[in-house]
């Protein structure tokens, strides 16, 4: 890993690497998608084999010099597509043998102190990906108390999101919040002071709003089911999660629309309509980082990987995990 290089190309250690590219299968060629390119490990460790084409997104245009430098190398064998996956479904109209999504941050966002995602930030609130609609500055000076202590009690699962909200909203009544120590300043004030956790005060107020400034929960669940639609039978969906919330929903998704889906009760007759199963049978254990990993890359820590085999059967949308995770989309929309 180049940890501070001058050119950003590979300056993202990748997590899981090798598991995610023996998950693919891409010795006998076949078309990839890299759904978030990020630092381009992943595309390229792809590319490297001979008969594949991959197609990368990510919504960032900090990275498309990562991603011209990859053009140079691989050619025609390489696209690259500044956009939200969510669109994956403007980008593409063949069939695909893996989709990969390896969500959140990258280093290379993090470090950027300008861009506002780091508590240790003395610049600008900002926290925007890339291709979106609101900045930090603006969700922190704008929305009413009540969305955000939602934003950061569902989206951060912050303890203590009604004290900081109402801090929040204090604070700028009498000047502008523009700046990130101004907000770790504000969360400091608000926690108990005995706060025993190993983590900083801030880590849980800077997930919510960075979750909701990017719709990220929205992002994630209509990118993975317009990817299922286009996977190819017996393609794969790969995803790479670091919170609790993209977790439940990808287990969700692969263990209820798969064949192996455990019925509610054993009392309930089988399912009439076996045909209706996106996946195959799915091995609800997610895949973690090895302790040799995590020791050379501490943040790959929280990953889980997660990945399920498309199966013969015709896309039907799936609507229960619309419904079961709403709460997320709603908090998502913008309705200061
Ligand atoms: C963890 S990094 C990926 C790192 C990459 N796998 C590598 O090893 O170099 C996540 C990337 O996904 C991008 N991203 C996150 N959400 C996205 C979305 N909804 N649509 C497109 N790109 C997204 C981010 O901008 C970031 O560059």
């Amino acid at each position: 890993m180049k940890t501070q290089t001058t050119s950003l190309e590979f300056s993202h250690f990748p997590v899981m690497l090798s598991e995610v590219i023996h998950i693919c299968s891409p010795k006998k060629g076949g078309l990839f998608v890299d759904c978030t390119f990020g630092g381009g490990n992943y595309s390229n460790a792809i590319l490297e084999f001979p008969k594949t084409k991959v197609i990368a997104i990510d919504r960032d245009k900090a990275v498309i010099s990562i991603a011209k430098n990859l053009q140079k190398k691989f050619k025609n064998r390489f696209q690259f597509h500044q956009s939200k996956f969510s669109q994956i479904d403007t980008i593409l109209n063949s069939e695909v043998d893996a989709i990969i999504f390896d969500l959140g941050l990258s280093s290379i966002q993090l470090r950027d102190l300008k861009r506002g995602f780091s508590f240790k930030s003395r610049d600008k609130l900002d926290m925007r990906m890339g291709l979106t609609e609101l900045s930090a500055l603006e969700v922190i000076n704008n929305v009413n108390e009540k969305k955000l202590k939602l934003i950061l009690k569902i989206l951060g699962d912050e303890k203590e999101a009604s004290k900081i909200a109402k801090n929040i909203v204090k604070a700028r009544q009498e000047k502008k919040i523009t700046k990130v120590d101004e907000l770790v300043e504000i969360i400091e004030k608000s926690k108990k002071k005995n706060y025993s956790s190993k983590i900083n005060p801030s880590t849980k107020t800077f997930q919510a709003l960075r979750i909701f400034v990017n719709k990220e929960i929205t992002e994630l669940m209509e990118g993975i089911t317009k990817a299922t639609q286009l996977l190819k039978p017996g393609g794969r969906i790969i995803i790479v999660s670091f919170h609790s919330i993209e977790d439940k929903i990808v287990k969700f998704f692969f263990s209820n629309f798969s064949q192996n889906k455990s019925k509610p009760s054993r009392y309930l007759p089988e399912e009439i309509n076996n045909n209706s199963f996106l996946f195959e049978n799915y091995n609800k254990k997610a895949i973690k980082p090895s302790i040799n990993e995590i020791n050379k890359n501490n943040p790959s820590r929280s990953a889980k990987l997660r990945f399920a085999t498309r199966s013969k059967n015709k896309f039907v949308y799936p609507a229960n995990l619309f419904s079961k995770f709403n709460k997320y989309i709603d908090i998502e929309a913008h309705n200061a």
